[in-house]
């Protein structure tokens, strides 16, 4: 076991904040992790997986455990579906390559998501009309008191928009070790419904897609609206998109007739939070070195060098400012910690 102490973990969040974990362990086995956790040396835990969807507003003194379990496995098929297992610690987008290089069809819909396969099913992740709760036949898990390996089905972890049990009910008592997918082999389903998608694959000039250029065809959409982390510190949509009544939707309307909405059900409509900030005057906002993303209203950015408080604080001002002019909450839908 290596435990590195008073560690940056900036290389290890895609905000690229710069706050110190006062120890810090890479874990590449299940058995290594089980005995981690049962350190008494190290009371206090931080369990740290991609580090795309959280903001740190602070050094965090803990035993951070960062979830490296590596390996992709084809645990059985038959005449038109693949099961692919994939450990947690493998990076999203290069789990989207294997299934897009094997041809298997599923995922291309969620191409160029920051972030790691473990932490996928924690906040259901979406793009272009799919989400991981589509193509996740199971997750395992560790529990953190017992130390034994649960299997969830995909049932059993109540996925929600943005959400799953890994949020609510068991939040915090489960690290999730490997995902188990159930991919097309032949006959894939394509999603090409939502309207961006259409326009690229037009714009591509390609009538009968494959999977491989759906994926190319939201990596071209992404890579035009959304920053690469890579090169801008950001944590992808800050925000989760609100809910709101209809009747407050069609009171809304009237002062504001641009304003669009999903409808979800007779009695709900859905909002796009980046429209709410864009209208409140926020868009490609910049404040020092952090601000608004300049194309897309949803993400907040760091240009190098902020601190997490200065964007949570900018997040709050958003809020405030929304919940003024429209009087809608927009709640954060990365972690802060
Ligand atoms: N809009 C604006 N201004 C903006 C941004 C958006 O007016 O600056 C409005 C437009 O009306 C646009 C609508 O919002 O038509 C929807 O925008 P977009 O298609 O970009 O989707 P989104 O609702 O902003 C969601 C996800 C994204 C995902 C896209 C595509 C959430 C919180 N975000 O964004 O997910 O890539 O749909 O499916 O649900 C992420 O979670 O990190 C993420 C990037």
């Amino acid at each position: 076991m290596i435990i590195h102490k008073n560690i940056s973990l900036k290389p290890y969040n895609t905000f690229g904040i710069d706050v110190k974990a006062s120890s810090f362990i890479s874990i590449s086995d299940v058995e290594e992790l089980k005995e981690v956790l049962d350190s008494k040396e190290y009371p206090d835990k931080f369990i740290l997986g991609g580090g795309s969807n959280m903001l740190l507003t602070k050094d965090v003194d803990a035993l951070v455990i960062h979830v490296n379990l590596k390996g992709i496995e084809i645990l059985k098929d038959n005449s038109e579906h693949v099961w692919v297992k994939a450990n947690a610690g493998e990076v999203w987008h290069e789990f989207v390559l294997f299934c897009l290089k094997n041809n298997l069809g599923g995922i291309e819909n969620l191409s160029l998501i920051p972030g790691n396969v473990g932490t996928a099913p924690i906040q259901n992740i979406g793009a272009y009309g799919v989400e991981l709760k589509d193509v996740m036949e199971s997750c395992e898990a560790l529990n953190i008191k017992t130390k034994e390996i649960r299997s969830f089905s995909n049932a059993e972890c109540q996925f929600g928009y943005r959400n799953s049990i890994f949020k609510t009910q068991e939040k915090g008592n489960f690290i999730i070790t490997s995902v188990t997918f159930k991919l097309t082999k032949r006959n894939h389903v394509l999603h090409t419904e939502y309207g961006a998608i259409t326009q690229e694959l037009d714009s591509l000039e390609i009538q009968n897609p494959t999977i491989q250029d759906v994926s190319r065809a939201v990596i071209n959409i992404r890579e035009s609206k959304l920053p690469n982390p890579k090169e801008i510190g950001n944590s992808g949509s800050f925000f989760k998109n609100p809910v709101v009544s209809s009747k407050a939707f069609e009171k809304l309307k009237e002062n504001f007739p641009d304003i669009p909405g999903y409808v979800l059900s007779d009695s709900e409509v859905k909002v796009p939070a980046g429209w709410l900030i864009e209208t409140a005057g926020f868009k490609g906002k910049t404040f020092k070195n952090y601000g608004v993303h300049t194309k897309q209203a949803l993400v907040l950015v760091n240009y190098g060098g902020a601190s997490g408080q200065e964007i949570y604080q900018l997040s709050k001002l958003i809020q405030t400012t929304v919940r003024r002019i429209f009087d809608i909450s927009i709640e954060a839908e990365v972690n802060i910690i």
